[in-house]
């Protein structure tokens, strides 16, 4: 096996928004500066959603304002925008770091968000499916004109914790749409850790048989990433699956923190997200690279893990 794969950490964002603790705006500044330092190609820094939905991440504009003075170049910054409101929220905040610290683009990508089971998307963003895409519709050709890239995330690709078992040719619509949609990276999140090795590979070569043999975008990036969470412990066999099946592109958390709030059951809590250690640590057993420091990312996990204790 040869190559590289593309590491967005999703720490400051998914890792963070599902926490009792409240994390202060400079200690999140920490954490960015620290997962940025390991190398890793993309922080996921905040989202830009409803203060009432997810109190965690209630001061996204306030976090970049601090990171801005220190964004190390080629790193991308990306924000979850759920809707126009957040959409102009994203973009305010690259205005205001223009302006304030003279930085050409604070933000590079905004990421919206949807998933292939109802149900999940009713609990995560009080919309069906097709109200979620009528949402992203114009903030898309939006992004593109002010120059930045879109992610769409499916959530719940695998089981979803409301309406159960998903197949892959639901992902595999909702893929569909989203890539007509005009968005650059299809994301696919194992929200609650069902996958293994054999289904996680059954839903990727559904959504690469919609992307029609395009496996980068105009960006340069891959144009499929994979959002694993490690409940069962699947997560590095699922990872060595997917870098056979082609994919360059992971989310993976330092410290595996973190978890969808609106994946949570009465009797569950929301799993965390696949840990940076642990995605590393599979990319090299399957032979391709990486851009980040390992002895880096155990320090930023060690701080990352200190925030929640
Ligand atoms: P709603 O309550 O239906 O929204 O929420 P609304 O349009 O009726 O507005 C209600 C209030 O929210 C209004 O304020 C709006 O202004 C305000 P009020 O008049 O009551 O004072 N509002 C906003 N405020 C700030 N920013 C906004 C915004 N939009 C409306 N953008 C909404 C709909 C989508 C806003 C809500 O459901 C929401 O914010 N959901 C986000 C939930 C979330 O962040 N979930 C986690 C991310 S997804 C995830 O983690 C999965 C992933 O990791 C992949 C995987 O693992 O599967 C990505
Ligand atoms: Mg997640």
């Amino acid at each position: 096996m040869s190559g590289r794969i593309r590491i967005t950490e999703v720490s400051p964002r998914d890792g963070l928004q599902a926490e009792s603790v409240i994390v202060d705006a400079p200690t999140k500044a920490e954490l960015v500066r620290k997962v940025e330092a390991t190398g890793v190609d993309e922080v996921e820094v905040s989202s830009f959603v409803s203060p009432k939905w997810i109190p965690q991440l209630g001061d996204a504009a306030e976090v970049f304002d601090l990171i801005a003075p220190t964004k190390r170049d080629g790193v991308c910054y990306s924000a979850l925008v759920p809707n126009m409101k957040g959409f102009e929220a994203a973009l305010a905040v690259n205005r205001d770091a223009r302006e304030k610290h003279g930085v050409e683009r604070l933000i590079d990508k905004v990421s919206v968000f949807t998933a292939a089971s109802e149900g999940f998307s009713l609990k995560n963003t009080n919309a069906t499916i097709e109200e979620t895409l009528e949402r992203f519709a114009p903030i898309i050709p939006e992004a593109h004109a002010q120059g930045l890239m879109v992610r769409g995330y499916i959530s719940c690709v695998i089981k979803c914790p409301f309406d159960g078992e998903i197949s892959a040719a639901q992902v595999g619509d909702v893929a569909s749409r989203l890539l007509e949609l005009g968005v650059d990276e299809i994301d696919l999140g194992d929200t609650i850790g069902a996958g293994t090795p054999d289904t996680i590979e059954q839903v990727l070569l559904e959504v690469i048989d919609r992307l029609d043999g395009r496996a980068h975008n105009d960006f340069g990036d891959p144009t499929l990433t994979l959002h694993l969470h490690d409940t069962f412990g699947n997560a590095a066999a699922c990872i060595d699956r997917a870098i056979e099946v082609g994919v360059r592109s992971f989310d993976s958390s330092a410290g595996g923190l973190g978890g969808c709030p609106y994946a949570s059951t009465a009797t569950t809590r929301a799993p965390g997200n696949v840990s940076s250690l642990t995605l590393i640590d599979a990319a090299t057993e399957a032979g391709v690279q990486t851009a980040v420091d390992r002895g880096m990312m155990v320090e930023a996990s060690a701080f990352a893990s200190g925030l929640i204790k």
